[in-house]
């Protein structure tokens, strides 16, 4: 599975540097507030965890599960919740931490999911993003690296459950990525 690594898109330094970015950003915007991260399920972990941690406004962690049907490496835009919110977010200020968007269709069902909850407000906070796969318009307020079309594993981001825990992003050869093209149901 190892030699499914093609090659380092983003190294860790580089990550983390982005990370401290985004949160100085987002303590300045919401200084005086308090805000509740949302974060997405399995993939955005790590993002979460380092993001969070660097926030000098308080906040409050919540996470949901969510699946799309598809191919492995493509969205259908069906979106099942699997693990819902345990809090309320009505009045309160949601920041949705997430690790990718790419055809965006998941990050718009669960938007217009959220918001109907009466959310104070409601914004979202994406580690990549491959503007060039987007299907629907979606506005993401931060944003932590623009990608090529290609699919990228690590710092939680996986391949059939794997690669997870690289502290780095790598893209995926793709006659790894085409070997589950036809597989169904992954969880993001
Ligand atoms: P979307 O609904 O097409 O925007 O898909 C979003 C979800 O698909 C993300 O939350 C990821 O879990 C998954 N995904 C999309 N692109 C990649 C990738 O390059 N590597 C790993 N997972 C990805
Ligand atoms: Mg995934």
């Amino acid at each position: 599975m190892k030699d499914a690594i093609d090659q380092t898109l983003i190294r860790g330094d580089e990550l983390s540097k982005r990370v401290g970015e985004l949160a100085r950003e987002i303590s300045a915007d919401y200084a005086g507030r308090e805000l509740v991260l949302v974060c997405v399920l399995k993939g955005a972990v790590f993002f979460l965890a380092d993001l969070a941690r660097r926030l000098t406004v308080p906040c409050a962690l919540d996470f949901m599960a969510v699946s799309s049907y598809g191919s492995a490496t493509d969205s259908s835009g069906t979106v099942r919740i699997l693990k819902d919110l345990d809090m309320d977010i009505g009045d309160k200020h949601v920041l949705i931490v997430e690790d990718i968007i790419d055809s965006g269709l998941t990050l718009s069902y669960l938007t217009k999911n959220l918001r109907a909850r009466k959310p104070a407000s409601l914004e979202i906070c994406a580690l990549l993003t491959k503007p060039s796969r987007r299907r629907i318009h979606l506005a993401c307020k931060y944003v932590g690296f623009e990608i090529p079309d290609e699919f990228v594993i690590g710092y939680g981001l996986d391949f059939a459950e794997r690669f997870r825990t690289l502290d780095y992003i790598a893209t995926l050869k793709a006659d790894a990525a085409a070997d589950l093209a036809d597989s169904e149901g992954s969880l993001l």
